[in-house]
């Protein structure tokens, strides 16, 4: 199967800091519960000139604007996948407002993806496959949410945890760069749950069995970064950086040690942006290279777990 590299990033954070402190003023929490159930100390919320699709199209820009730095052009670009459970509109998709902000060229194949936090690596896989017909485009993946806009404030244990942004990449084939991939799905209408659109009403509240999803995370990073070794022949060892979905720092510890590997090999940015669901990895990518932690060759794991419930992981090489 065709490789794939990432070879630009950008990333759009929402425009309203809300610190824990802030938040306990509108729900009956603290900073202290918070932050140590959860390491979040702060999450930002979209304003009210924000939506889904803004913050997609600010971090698509953002990673274009790279791209193009870099001597490349957007007229490259043959795909655009927009990985969201909270789109401003079903209708148009968020990747076709994404095409027509940025000017793109019309003959791309645009679309949006909803697998939960994991729908950033299963735009991955996508990429990959789209590429491996076209490996003289490009495909631009973003993931994007208002997760602020889905849930109940009267909810304390699932509020506290979300945040909105959006984070996006910009994927070529590389046939060097070899790319390895595992998912999966448990069918589960209870443990983590957003209705969507209902009749007579907008979207429901994302709700959540708090308990039972950090149980099914602990085991679904290990299980999936297995799979992807056993594809791969890479040893834990190999692993420049573990990049997570960011939910909670005490998913990605008991992860961490359950596979042996020191935490500090897991990047995390969930202190300050919460958990922002399809957004989360891209964001971490884009924070990582713009700290200048990712070294071109350096081999990363990705992993990605959540509604669905589904989880993910993928190998590639920086
Ligand atoms: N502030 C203060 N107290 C809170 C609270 C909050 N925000 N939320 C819940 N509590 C209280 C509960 O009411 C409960 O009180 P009680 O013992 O008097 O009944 C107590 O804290 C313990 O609640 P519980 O839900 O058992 O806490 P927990 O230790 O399981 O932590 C989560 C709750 C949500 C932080 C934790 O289960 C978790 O992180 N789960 C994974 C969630 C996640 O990552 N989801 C997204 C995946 S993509």
């Amino acid at each position: 199967m065709t490789g794939i590299s990432i070879i630009a990033t950008g990333s759009q954070p929402a425009a309203q800091v809300v610190t824990n402190d802030h938040l306990a003023k509108l729900v009956d929490t603290s900073d202290q519960w918070i932050a140590t159930r959860t390491g979040i100390r702060q999450r930002r919320f979209a304003g009210p000139e924000e939506d889904t699709t803004s913050l997609a199209i600010g971090a698509a820009r953002a990673a274009v604007e790279q791209l193009e730095k870099a001597g490349r052009g957007r007229e490259e670009i043959g795909a655009v996948l927009v990985a969201t459970f909270s789109p401003g509109s079903l209708v148009p998709s968020t990747a076709c407002l994404v095409q027509r902000e940025l000017g793109l060229p019309e003959d791309l194949f645009a679309l949006d993806i909803n697998a939960a936090c994991t729908g950033f690596l299963s735009g991955l896989r996508l990429c990959q496959g789209l590429l491996a017909q076209q490996p003289e485009r490009l495909a631009l993946l973003v993931g994007a949410e208002a997760i602020s806009r889905l849930v109940d404030f009267g909810d304390r244990g699932t509020c506290i945890l979300f945040g909105d942004g959006a984070g996006a990449a910009v994927v070529a084939a590389g046939p060097d760069r070899p790319f390895f991939c595992a998912f999966g799905t448990r069918g589960d209408g209870e443990v983590l749950r957003c209705p969507g659109v209902r009749p007579g009403g907008g979207p429901g509240p994302v709700t959540m069995e708090g308990r039972e999803v950090f149980r099914f995370a602990v085991d679904a990073i290990p299980k999936g970064i297995a799979a992807v070794l056993a594809q791969s022949g890479s040893s834990l060892w190999d692993i420049d950086w573990f990049v997570c979905h960011q939910a909670n720092a005490r998913i990605l510890a008991h992860a961490a040690k359950a596979m042996g590997v020191p935490e500090e090999r897991f990047f995390m940015d969930l202190d300050r942006y919460g958990n922002t669901s399809a957004a989360s990895i891209p964001i971490a990518l884009d924070e990582m290279a713009k700290k200048g932690l990712l070294k071109k060759g350096q081999r990363l794991m990705l992993a990605g777990f959540g509604g669905g419930l589904t989880w993910g992981a993928a190998e590639l090489i920086w």
